[in-house]
């Protein structure tokens, strides 16, 4: 009988444990903050007598301390990335975890926020984006996502990480629940990898797909819905090759919606997985030049990852054949600022394959989804590898240790040569390990929804 096991979160600086504070904030990589750790901080960076004590092992850095750790480079924020130097104080903690004057504030505006919305013109809040038990009830794209969001989400990722390394242990998250993995469309990757995660939390997972369901039989998409949630469905993992089917399906079920990927729609959990990867690879992407190569124009891929990417502060650079390329994208996506913020999301249409790889951090390839093209938009198979397929000679225009990442499942020799594809730079094996993490985060964060709704 496998054991179930329930994760604790404490405050990196204090200690303490979530149940004894009124507030932790998550930071990216498992980093959190409590309510009062921050209030002490806030008073210390205004008033450097103040005496409110800071906790045991925590001090602000002064011009007497290094500015590079023994091992791991420059000392930075453990929540947005920045040096010292970017910021003007540092707060160290124990055990190497920082945080700088500008998340003390963020953090500090957080709770402020949340003790008194209406004050802060939030009357009503559909989600909370910031917060470690923030709740969404579906997951259909990651447009409306913002950093600290993410980092929360990336925080339970690496919690669930830890619970995967422990094979014999089961959550209990989803214990009780029934989860449908619902796939019009082919999958190996993503439809086990959420099978994986909804039974290492507990759930009870069944799969459909189309070819063995009564869509064959003509049923419609709202009456197979209807039918799941009567066999009692609480979680529906969708696929489907109608962009905007799981919105819909949302519409029509009490339970929650996972988008697995719809049309050249969106594919939320492929981009946080890759987003989550490069994280852990290369740490916080603000300033990265992050290429996206391929067909664009039919990816729900590329789509979801702009979303996220841009988030983050990566800059992201779109490359591929002109006739592959959605040409108003840099506007499109920079009309729609970071939520919570005013900051434009950094997109770049380049169609010259040399000079967007140069200088770049991450190049992620994207399959040829030959599909779903019209005839006509590529000469032949043979010249889009000569042009634009990632090879050794082009990786090398990257900076040295960039990463290669691609969705799957590869064409290898069209998009991208398997020299690169099982070279050092790649991190594709990782990206399919990671998504298994992300996918139970998301599946717990649409779970704590559904909780409250019980309530
Ligand atoms: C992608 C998909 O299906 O959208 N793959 C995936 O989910 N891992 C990308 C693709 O099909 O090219």
């Amino acid at each position: 009988m496998a054991k179930t096991t329930r994760i604790t979160y404490r405050c990196s600086f204090c200690g303490k444990e979530q149940n004894e504070v009124q507030r932790l904030i998550a930071g990216p990589g498992g980093v959190y903050v409590c309510d009062e750790c921050t209030h002490a901080f806030t008073e210390v960076l205004a008033n450097a007598e103040s005496a409110l004590a800071l906790p045991a092992h925590t001090r602000v850095l002064t011009a007497a301390d290094p500015y590079k750790e023994k091992v791991g480079g420059l000392v930075r924020c453990s929540f947005c990335g920045k040096s010292r130097e970017q910021v003007n104080a540092m707060i160290a903690g124990p055990g190497g975890v920082h945080i700088c004057n500008e998340c003390v504030d963020l953090c500090l505006q957080i709770i402020e926020e949340e003790r008194n919305p209406a004050a802060h013109g939030h009357a009503e809040q559909t989600h909370a984006p910031s917060s470690a038990d923030g709740v969404r009830k579906h997951l259909l794209d990651v447009d409306d996502w913002s950093a600290s969001e993410i980092g929360a989400l990336f925080a339970r990722a690496d919690a669930m990480g830890a619970a995967l390394a422990r094979p014999e242990t089961k959550l209990d998250t989803l214990r009780g629940k029934v989860m449908v993995n619902l796939f019009y469309e082919n999958s190996t990757r993503t439809r086990v990898s959420f099978e994986l995660a909804g039974k290492k939390l507990g759930a009870d997972v069944t799969n459909v797909t189309a070819s063995a369901s009564s869509v064959t039989k003509g049923e419609s998409l709202i009456d197979t819905v209807r039918t799941l949630q009567a066999l009692g469905a609480r979680i529906v993992v969708v696929r489907s090759s109608q962009a905007g089917a799981p919105d819909l399906i949302a519409r029509h079920i009490d339970g929650s919606v996972l988008n697995a990927g719809d049309g050249w729609h969106a594919h939320p959990t492929q981009a946080l997985l890759d987003l989550y990867t490069i994280v852990r690879r290369l740490g916080p992407v603000r300033g990265r030049r992050i290429v996206i190569l391929g067909d664009i124009l039919h990816s729900r891929v590329a789509r979801s990852n702009i979303w996220t990417l841009t988030a983050m502060g990566a800059t992201v650079v779109l490359c591929g054949p002109p006739t592959l390329l959605p040409p108003a994208a840099a506007d499109l996506y920079a009309a729609r600022p970071v939520p919570g913020t005013d900051a434009r999301r950094e997109v770049i249409v380049e169609p010259h394959i040399e000079r967007a790889l140069e200088g770049a951090d991450v190049v992620m390839a994207l399959r040829l989804q030959r599909e779903r093209q019209q005839a006509g938009l590529l000469p032949s198979i043979r010249e889009y590898s000569a042009v634009w397929g990632l090879t050794p000679e082009r990786l090398k225009l990257a900076n040295p240790g960039a990463l290669v990442l691609h969705p799957g499942p590869m064409n290898e020799g069209v998009e991208i040569d398997p020299a690169v594809a099982y070279g050092d730079a790649s991190v594709i094996e990782e990206q399919v390990t990671n998504g298994v993490a992300i996918r139970m985060a998301a599946l717990e964060l649409v779970a704590g929804a559904d909780q409250k709704r019980g309530e």
